[in-house]
């Protein structure tokens, strides 16, 4: 069995993605270290804008579904060049950029200042950072060189002490503290020297090898389940999507019921917990003894207690299966040659030169400003 191996495992993942994995608790506790550099006081704003694309993107997604029922402004994650309409000076825009290089991020960036909305950064380094700087905008520095959805607990877990800082959601540090606990549970049941029949993820990669996983969530594991589809995709390199419970209901299962041999080729993921509300278990059952017999089911469960446990402990299954199903394809799970090349042929367009070009023109008149003042 290549994931009894742990020599196959290293000589597929040449690059070291399952370290993260295994060292996830220790980037919790890094981000959280970290996070608490943040000395920022924001006016309680109208709305808050997160922006983001891919690994940088999940981030705001997650804080999303955490704040979901604590936060009482509308917290909205906006992945395209500009913001929503109603984004202007009352609304708090955290921009959230591993690289700091991404087009869409910058743009966001730019419509942000131009708006002057009030902003805060979260990157590594970058054009982002460079122009945070000049604009006098207030930046957290992550440390540089992981692939970023690797640096996912660096771009999530400022979002969230910052959210707490400005008294939208709580229980952020003890959440925090009960999940660096079982995240190093769930990274000891996952880790490459437990044989598989012990271990959960590597199970579900052979069990989901040959197959399109859909992952279907509910409440507040919709982003997680989002999280699992990225992964599959950027890890494994197969295609994968993502449901969430109960919008799936409504549309979703009616696509089964002529699938036939489509379903063959499809598996679900169904992310779960064990203090699931009866309402959520009861649909969930019913709609797996819906789904037709040719289609692999799979489950999930979260561990621990609290919603960042929770989250965080699914997170991390997914993202050990999503290496182990890379090895099991024989590929590499770090690089994403398709994404480099789109965003070097993107750069070939002109786009993000203009961009630059009018982030020096603010920074150029802002100057000016402080000059004349
Ligand atoms: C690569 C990855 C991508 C990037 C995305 C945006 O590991 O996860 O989804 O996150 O292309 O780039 P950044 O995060 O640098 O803004």
């Amino acid at each position: 069995m290549p994931l009894d191996d742990r020599a196959e495992i290293r000589r597929v993942d040449k690059s070291g993605m399952l370290q993260f994995s295994i060292e996830a608790s220790k980037h919790y506790r890094e981000a959280t270290r970290l996070a608490g550099k943040i000395d920022v006081h924001f006016a309680e704003p109208d709305n808050i804008v997160i922006a983001g694309m891919g690994g940088s993107g999940i981030g705001g997604e997650l804080l999303k579904d955490y704040a979901r029922n604590q936060a009482h402004v509308p917290i909205e994650v906006s992945k395209d060049y500009t913001l929503p309409a109603y984004a202007g000076k009352r609304s708090l825009v955290v921009i959230v950029s591993y690289s700091g290089d991404t087009e869409e991020s910058l743009s966001a960036f730019l419509d942000a200042a131009k708006r002057q909305c009030t902003m805060f950064c979260i990157t590594s380094g970058g054009a982002l950072l460079e122009h945070a700087e000049k604009l006098n905008v207030p930046f957290l520095r992550v440390p540089a060189g992981m692939p970023p959805r690797a640096a996912s607990p660096y771009m999530l877990v400022p979002q969230l002490v910052l959210m707490e800082k400005l008294g939208l959601v709580t229980g952020v540090s003890e959440g925090l503290d009960e999940a660096l606990r079982i995240l190093e549970k769930v990274s000891g049941e996952n880790a490459p020297e437990k044989p598989t029949v012990e271990n959960q993820a590597k199970s579900l990669a052979q069990g989901l090898n040959g197959t399109i996983p859909i992952i279907y969530g509910f409440g507040i594991y919709r982003a997680v389940a989002q999280r699992w589809k990225q992964q599959f995709n950027e890890n494994a390199k197969i295609p994968a999507k993502w449901e969430t419970f109960p919008e799936l209901d409504h549309n979703e299962i009616v696509g089964w019921e002529n699938a036939e041999t489509l379903a063959e080729c499809l598996s679900t993921v169904l992310i779960r917990e064990k203090d699931e509300p009866l309402e959520v278990r009861s649909r969930i059952e019913i709609t797996k003894s819906l789904m037709p017999k040719a289609s692999k089911q799979f489950e999930a469960y979260a561990q621990g207690k609290g919603t960042l446990a929770k989250m965080l402990s699914a997170i991390l299954v997914g993202d050990f299966t999503s290496v182990y199903l890379a090895v099991l394809r024989n590929t590499d799970p770090t690089p994403v040659k398709t994404i480099n090349l789109l965003k070097q042929k993107l750069g070939e367009t002109g786009t993000r030169e203009r961009i630059i070009g009018e982030l020096e023109a603010l920074a150029g008149k802002q100057k000016a400003k402080t000059r004349k003042t």
